[in-house]
């Protein structure tokens, strides 16, 4: 069984407009699936629906956690089981620091790993594990303190989402362009990450731009996104022909 499985998944938003029109898609632990796709195609409405945003309708097929068909479910309850996003645009919470955020985050997975009874995790603990994450992801101490995203530049914004991830441990991570914003050191630092987490209890997708974060998180899988489908799979060499030739020759004329 996969461990996700994305069945003919249609969405479409509130105004009824279809966006993603039929994706099939199955990600197994331990592997990381790239999805390319131009500007507009939907890539992120795929991202949003696969974590529940609201504002997305998914108006056919399934999509499959560990065989648990989550379409239905809340974006909460789509974390509990293991369902992660990092944003193309993560959202600023002024009043609450990175490090309660990231605390409360763990405390809910936890609580929900727990049958729904309380287990929060001990503060020396949470410090360790934080601690050894910022010092892998190269995240500055002084950000802990800080109003989530409030002010962060955005390479540290697109850090403290990686972060995020490596505190939470998710099933199945999905990275919206992840890579956009960041620097070239950061960029490695961040996919190398991305690459170490990424084992038998995790596997990711991977949507973005360029060649440059593939080249350190070497997909298993590329897709080609146009116009709401995946209209061509394969390995790391399609990529590379993307890089090259563009989109033109997968565009209906
Ligand atoms: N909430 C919304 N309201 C109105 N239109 C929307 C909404 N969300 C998405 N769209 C439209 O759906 C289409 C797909 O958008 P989406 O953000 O999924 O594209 P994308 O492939 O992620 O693009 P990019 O590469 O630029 O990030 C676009 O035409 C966009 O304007
Ligand atoms: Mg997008």
């Amino acid at each position: 069984m996969a461990l996700l499985a994305i069945k003919d998944l249609h969405v479409g938003l509130e105004s009824g407009e279809k966006i993603v029109k039929g994706i099939s898609l199955e990600v197994n632990a331990n592997e990381v699936h790239a999805v390319m796709g131009p500007n507009g195609s939907g890539k992120s409405t795929l991202a949003y629906s696969l974590m529940g945003h609201p504002a997305y309708e998914i108006t056919d097929g399934k999509i499959l956690l560990d065989g648990t068909d989550i379409a239905d479910l809340g974006a909460d309850e789509r974390a509990q089981l293991g369902m992660f996003l990092a944003f193309q645009y993560p959202h600023a919470v002024p009043g609450v620091t990175v490090a309660n955020f990231l605390r409360t985050s763990v405390n809910a997975i936890r609580k929900a790993k727990n049958g729904g009874e309380d287990d929060p995790i001990k503060i020396p603990d949470f410090r360790k594990q934080l601690a050894t994450e910022m010092d892998r992801l190269k995240v500055p101490k002084d950000m802990m303190g800080r109003y989530l995203n409030e002010g962060f530049s955005g390479g540290e914004k697109k850090r403290v989402e990686i972060l995020q991830m490596a505190m939470l441990q998710p099933r199945m991570a999905i990275l919206d362009e992840t890579d956009s914003g960041l620097d070239i050191d950061a960029l490695k630092i961040v996919a190398e990450g991305v690459r170490e987490l990424v084992g038998p209890t995790m596997g990711a997708v991977v949507i973005t731009h360029y060649q440059r974060i593939l080249d350190y998180v070497k997909p298993d899988y590329v897709h080609v996104f146009v116009d709401g489908t995946i209209v061509e799979s394969g390995g790391p060499e399609l990529a590379e022909k993307l890089e090259n030739d563009g989109y033109d020759s997968f565009l209906k004329g």
